[in-house]
């Protein structure tokens, strides 16, 4: 039986005639984290965004193949996007935090669905920022603006909003790579907690945290220009491997 929580199935990506990523079949486990590493331009942010149809908010990339969730397809004219979005939410490289309070920015997903009656939104809002290890640095100016935090506490502030609505799966592009090193250790240790409970895929350009946080990655290439799918295992595996073609190149100028 297939236990994978995402599935590819020749999913590529161009735009105009331009090909982008060469059709990627690929099972990626519930549990655990999963990488996805690789060189920059090989179009790693652009296969993340087809895991949330996040791509299709992008004019001009045409998408082909399919993608399952628990074996059910995401590119089907009954899907409901919002609803997929939440239940598989994503973290930027640079945070996205809006022009509103803390509290208002942890429970924007939730105020924007009304499935949460409002008097539960504190507790909620408390929980998600305790997931988020953020609450004891905002306990006492939750109506302050969230821009008002440092880069790393926003970073936070985004894994608290996308905490809230209790994603299954969520997608995380670089979200270190703004942040200085105390707060990426924040991070690394929060995916760390957060996958015991919820399925991560994390691009990521650090080599060092992905042999910490990654149980397993797929490097994605570049060949003839195009992103391709050139490997996936473990991180030793892969290293073992000496027939991945870029891979090496790739180890030694990360
Ligand atoms: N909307 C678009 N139209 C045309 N080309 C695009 C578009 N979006 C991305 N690309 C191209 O697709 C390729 C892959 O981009 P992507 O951002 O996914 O790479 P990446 O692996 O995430 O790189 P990095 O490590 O630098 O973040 C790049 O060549 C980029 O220029
Ligand atoms: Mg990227």
């Amino acid at each position: 039986m297939d236990k994978s929580v995402l599935r590819t199935e020749n999913l590529s990506v161009s735009a105009g005639k331009k090909s982008i990523l060469n059709p990627v079949s690929l099972k990626i486990p519930g549990d655990g984290v999963f990488g996805i590493i690789g060189p920059s331009g090989a179009g790693k942010s652009t296969f993340l965004k087809t895991l949330n149809r996040l791509c299709e908010l992008t004019p001009g990339l045409q998408i082909n193949g399919q993608v399952f969730h628990r074996g059910v397809p995401l590119y089907h004219h009954g899907v409901d996007v919002d609803a997929l979005r939440k239940r598989v939410s994503m973290i930027f490289q640079q945070p996205v935090v809006f022009p509103t309070s803390i509290f208002a920015n942890v429970i924007f997903g939730v105020r924007h669905t009304e499935t949460i009656p409002k008097k539960d939104w504190p507790d909620l809002a408390e929980r998600a920022l305790r997931q988020a290890a953020l609450w004891e640095e905002v306990k006492d100016r939750l109506k302050k603006p969230g821009k008002e935090l440092s880069i790393g506490q926003q970073q936070r502030l985004c894994l608290a909003r996308s905490l809230a609505t209790d994603p299954e799966i969520i997608l995380m592009d670089e979200p270190t790579s703004a942040l200085d090193p105390g707060s990426t250790e924040a991070i690394e240790s929060l995916i760390h907690q957060l996958k015991k409970q919820q399925s991560i895929i994390l691009v990521t350009h650090n080599m060092r945290q992905a042999d910490k946080v990654c149980d397993l990655v797929a490097f994605i290439g570049l060949q003839d220009g195009t992103g391709t799918l050139l490997a996936s295992g473990s991180l030793d595996e892969l290293r073992s491997r000496n027939n991945i073609p870029g891979f090496e190149d790739y180890l030694c100028c990360e």
